[in-house]
């Protein structure tokens, strides 16, 4: 009688297969922003993992690095903003994306931005689309924190502007 092969140990990728392969998957690229009532500062993060869940209710969903300044501040407030990158705003993208040596004050001293009315959080000026969203519910995974919002507001203040994009670790723009 046939048996089909018992697969051995549960396999599971290594880290560099992972990457090379999710690399060639071309994403939008958003920053992610939030503004801490503690100290009064205003926080953001390059982020890709940005995902449209739901229509009714609206809701989206981020994937935050566990233990990064945005994961410890999404654990103490609620509410936050996405602004979908233009392809002019590729500078901006790559700042907010190491800033292991920059502070988030002096990056937002230096990006046009304005506050969401129901967030508190930085709008980016530029961006081709802006959501602000409430926390629903926080999902631990892996190295990281899944966030679902639901969408207070979402705006399109550029409908004609062209995306930022990343792709095999590169920022691309529309060809
Ligand atoms: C193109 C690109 C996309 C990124 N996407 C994410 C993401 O979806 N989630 C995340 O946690 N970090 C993402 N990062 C990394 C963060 O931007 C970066 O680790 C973070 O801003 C560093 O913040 P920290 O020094 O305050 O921890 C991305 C980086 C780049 C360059």
């Amino acid at each position: 009688m046939y048996s089909s092969p018992q697969p051995s140990a549960a396999p599971t990728a290594s880290p560099d297969e992972f990457r090379a392969a999710l690399s060639q998957l071309a994403s939008g690229v958003t920053l992610v922003t939030a503004h801490d009532p503690e100290d009064g500062e205003d926080v953001g993060m390059t982020a890709t993992s940005f995902l449209s869940v739901s229509l009714e209710p609206p809701l989206v969903l981020i994937s935050v690095r566990e233990d990064s300044r945005m994961d410890e501040l999404l654990a103490r407030t609620d509410t936050w903003a996405v602004s979908l990158l233009a392809e002019q705003q590729r500078t901006l993208a790559s700042r907010f994306a190491m800033k292991g040596r920059l502070s988030d004050r002096l990056l937002f001293a230096d990006t046009p931005h304005h506050r969401g009315p129901h967030s508190g959080a930085p709008l980016i000026d530029g961006a081709l689309a802006t959501v602000e969203c409430r926390t629903e519910q926080r999902i631990p995974a892996g190295d990281h924190t899944l966030v679902l919002g639901r969408v207070l507001e979402a705006t399109v203040p550029d409908p004609s502007g062209r995306p930022l994009l990343y792709f095999r670790s590169a920022y691309r723009q529309l060809g």
